[in-house]
């Protein structure tokens, strides 16, 4: 089968960093940030970013456009007749799980949305405790969730349906910088309101005794979730990529312009979090119950609500279509599946489990997996178990089983990137040694906590 290549290398990084910039910056980051002790956490977020999701990153890029296929099939065009064809299978299946409870806050920026045209976040119209109370009793009620759930979902395979490329990336080159934009002028309001220097401080001012091993095994799979690595998405998305473009920039640029949003989202939400006498450690619901106060606080505040949820939605539809692509593209080209049975089989499977995750937590709430409701036993498990192992496995394919001189050859395009090829050695060192101890002893720890 004929593969298609993205057209230029700018679309290629937009397609990535549209997959990496989602819900994770805007909702999870700064949700986790408060749960986690806060400066100690960004601290402790950003060194796991560069020092290892990073050349994680850059393992699956070089995984991906070696093999130029998708998740599955690269094991085994690179390892032919090894048991590493099961790692494809890990990675094929883990976005599905993600995907079920992306699409659930997915659903509620939706209704947002709802919210912010009918202008329900101007000024005076609610008090903040009317707000707060919007957003529980809307949560755990049962349909509403659902409906919105049901609606981000079916979009998502509706465009991957219809052959994702051309619509949704060119609507990403829109609209990511007017996200960008938009989250830099909530940020400035955020900053002006009385008290707001104490979530800076919060944000950047580290208390180190708040480093446990919690702390960065969270981190870290707060970075595996916010850069989509772990499984097969960067690996796919690095296949379609063409053999002029440097894995080593663009991994760079993804990295650098996914962790901005997340800071910048922070900086929008924490100072105005404090500002309002607000609890940081609110979890999942703390974006939809702060912004809506600053939306009230600003002239034009509704205005700007409504163009932050249509943003919001177009980052978490980028994000979510690079997820279900995935899957897609396994069924598509090694079932031979037509595109649109493959969505609408993955629609179905997800569907179906994201209906429990938004359930859980209404009518649901008293099934406690390990003591957590479905939605966060999900979100944990993914981001700290499964994303984990994929990146774990990852490392080590390409550290130890691939040809050094391969994964040199992919990574400085034959020798001509000259910055890449004095990066490679630390790179290298990193994916083969580093990487793979410092997930292990991550993930024990995790487990043994
Ligand atoms: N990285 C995206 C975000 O920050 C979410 C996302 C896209 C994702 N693809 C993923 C998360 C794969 C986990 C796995 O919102």
């Amino acid at each position: 089968m004929k593969r298609e290549n993205f057209g230029s290398q700018f679309g290629a990084i937009m397609a990535m960093t549209g997959s990496a910039v989602g819900l994770g910056n805007l909702w999870r980051f700064p949700y986790m940030v408060g749960v986690y002790g806060g400066a100690a956490f960004v601290l402790v977020y950003i060194v796991m970013v560069f020092l290892l999701c990073l050349p994680i990153l850059n393992s699956e890029m070089i995984a991906g456009r070696r093999s130029q296929t998708n998740a599955f099939n690269a094991f085994r065009v690179l390892a032919p007749g090894s048991r590493w064809k099961w790692v494809g299978a890990l990675m094929v299946f883990t976005p599905l799980v993600v995907l079920s409870y992306y699409s659930v806050i997915g659903g509620w920026s939706l209704e947002y949305l709802y919210k912010a045209v009918c202008f329900d976040f101007t000024a005076m119209a609610h008090t903040r405790q009317e707000l707060d109370g919007i957003f529980g009793s809307f949560i755990s009620s049962v349909w509403a969730p659902i409906i919105g759930h049901t609606v981000f979902l079916a979009v998502t395979a509706l465009i991957v349906m219809l052959g994702v490329k051309k619509g949704i990336e060119s609507f990403g080159k829109v609209m990511m910088p007017l996200l960008f934009f938009l989250v830099i002028l909530i940020a400035v309001r955020s900053a002006t309101l009385p008290g707001a220097g104490e979530g800076f401080a919060y944000l950047f001012k580290p208390d180190f005794s708040k480093i446990t091993p919690a702390v960065c095994a969270a981190a870290l799979g707060q970075g595996f979730f916010s850069l989509s690595v772990g499984f097969g998405i960067m690996l796919t998305y690095a296949s379609y990529m063409d053999r002029q473009a440097g894995i080593g920039k663009s991994s760079v640029l993804i990295a650098v312009s996914d962790t901005l949003f997340a800071l910048i989202a922070s900086c929008a939400i924490m100072p105005a979090v404090f500002s309002f006498g607000l609890s940081p450690e609110a979890g999942p619901s703390l974006l939809f119950e702060v912004l809506p106060f600053i939306f009230s606080q600003m002239p034009l505040g509704g205005v700007v609500a409504l163009l932050f949820f249509v943003a919001l939605l177009v980052a978490a539809l980028t994000s979510s279509i690079s997820i279900l692509e995935v899957g897609v593209a396994y069924l598509v080209e090694e079932k031979h599946y037509s595109r649109r049975k493959a969505s609408l089989v993955i629609f179905a499977g997800t569907w179906l489990l994201g209906v429990l995750c938004s359930l859980s937590f209404g009518p649901l709430s008293d099934v406690r997996i390990f003591g957590d409701i479905l939605f966060d036993f999900l979100d944990k498990f993914t981001s700290n178990i499964l994303m984990t192992s994929g990146a774990l496995l990852i490392v080590i394919f390409v550290g130890w089983k691939m040809k050094k001189d391969d994964v040199r050859n992919e990574f400085t395009n034959g020798g001509t990137l000259s910055a890449s090829g004095r990066m490679f050695s630390p790179m290298y060192f990193i994916i083969r040694y580093l990487a793979p101890v410092a997930i292990l002893v991550i993930m024990l720890s995790n487990l043994l906590s």
